[in-house]
């Protein structure tokens, strides 16, 4: 049975026609971490990340006016160019739900393609890039044919919100450079909804900071960062934490805006501990860091007081590395990595990137 709803965004049949939309969407990394949701994936407290640059996904839309309705979607999707039946089925799920924010999904046979950057089995997540590409598909699609979404602000605000609804962080990947996701009076627009930019307040220092990804371990995670959020409902230290989530924030703002590396670093690092002691302290508890999460972070700091370069670690809700440090520095800390550190990576396997652009819509 064709759709007979008349919402605003059904396609009329005599404007129905094919088409093919493709976006290039990057990762990126919390420096103030989101850690536990509520409601519809709204976060308990904000977060700001840098955006990346060279991990990124890579989503290919295809879409065809629909002959079949037996099903409530029509889509087949394929990761590397292979099925992956339980992607598909996060997507599928994901798409559905978004139904009544894009009518026109039921409308088309959609043909999914991505692929990222980096391998699937690197231990990156992938789930910040793949869905904020996804989103941007969607959005480039509705605009195409409604032209709802002319304006930037309006096309990276809705782009946003949907790729919130399939991953909270991927909400953030939409902006160049710097985002804030959640509501907080520190940043005029600020919503738990979508993400905004922080790119005009970003300070010349960290103008495309370094971003090293050291593989520690490729295995995929033990605990889904959907199950880690959950066990923050009954946290232990949950408000403790919103509080000092807060604190944390508007203290990264300044250093952001004054260029205060100092401060950064030491406030880089707490949040990722704290990200992980929250889940060796929840009930049923968990470890992701590895022997060898521990022995690059206390080599890190060794260096840092040895040098004096403000190399500083984060952590994702896994065991790699992220070290961020400033352009100026970058030879010195490759040598490092190259010296010290690739021992503990999973065969000697790291990634180089750097703060970037944000999205690109590939023609
Ligand atoms: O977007 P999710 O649901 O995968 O959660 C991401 C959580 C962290 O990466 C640990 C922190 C963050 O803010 O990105």
């Amino acid at each position: 049975m064709a759709p007979t709803d008349v919402r605003s965004l059904v396609i009329p049949k005599s404007s129905m026609s094919s088409g093919q939309v493709s976006w290039r969407s990057p990762s990126n990394i919390a420096l103030v971490k989101y850690w536990g949701k509520f409601g519809n994936q709204y976060p308990r407290n904000p977060s700001v990340s840098f955006t990346l640059s060279a991990a990124y996904t890579e989503t290919t839309i295809q879409y065809k006016p629909r002959e079949d309705y037996k099903k409530k979607l029509s889509i087949s999707f394929q990761f590397d160019g292979r099925s992956m039946p339980t992607f598909e089925q996060r997507i599928e799920q994901y798409l559905i739900g978004l139904i009544s924010q894009f009518n026109f999904l039921e409308q088309f046979d959609l043909d999914i393609q991505t692929r990222n950057s980096f391998p699937h089995s690197s231990g990156i997540a992938s789930s910040a890039s793949g869905m904020s590409a996804l989103a941007l598909c969607l959005c480039s699609i509705e605009d195409h044919f409604f032209q709802t979404l002319q304006e930037d602000q309006a096309f990276r605000t809705k782009a946003s919100m949907t790729a919130r609804l399939g991953s909270g962080s991927a909400c953030r990947s939409i902006y160049a450079h710097a985002a804030l996701w959640g509501e907080t009076g520190a940043v005029d627009g600020a919503s738990n909804e979508y993400a905004v930019s922080l790119e005009s307040m970003l300070h010349p220092s960290f103008v495309a900071y370094q971003d090293a990804i050291l593989l520690v371990s490729r295995e995929e995670k033990s605990v889904s960062s959907s199950a880690g959020h959950g066990l923050m409902d009954h946290h232990p230290f949950a408000s403790v934490r919103y509080e000092q989530a807060n604190r944390n924030l508007q203290s990264a703002l300044e250093c952001l805006q004054h260029g205060d590396l100092e401060r950064f670093v030491l406030l880089c690092e707490q949040e990722a501990m704290q990200l992980h002691a929250l889940m060796m302290s929840s009930s049923p508890y968990y470890l992701l860091i590895k022997p060898n999460t521990l022995a690059i972070i206390q080599a890190v700091q060794s260096y840092r007081n040895e040098t004096g370069i403000p190399i500083c670690f984060t952590l994702d809700a896994g065991p790699n590395v992220h070290l961020l440090y400033p352009k100026e520095n970058k030879d010195a800390v490759e040598n490092f990595i190259n010296d010290k550190l690739v021992n503990y990576c999973h065969q000697g396997a790291w990634i180089k990137d750097e703060m970037g652009l944000g999205p690109l819509q590939s023609l």
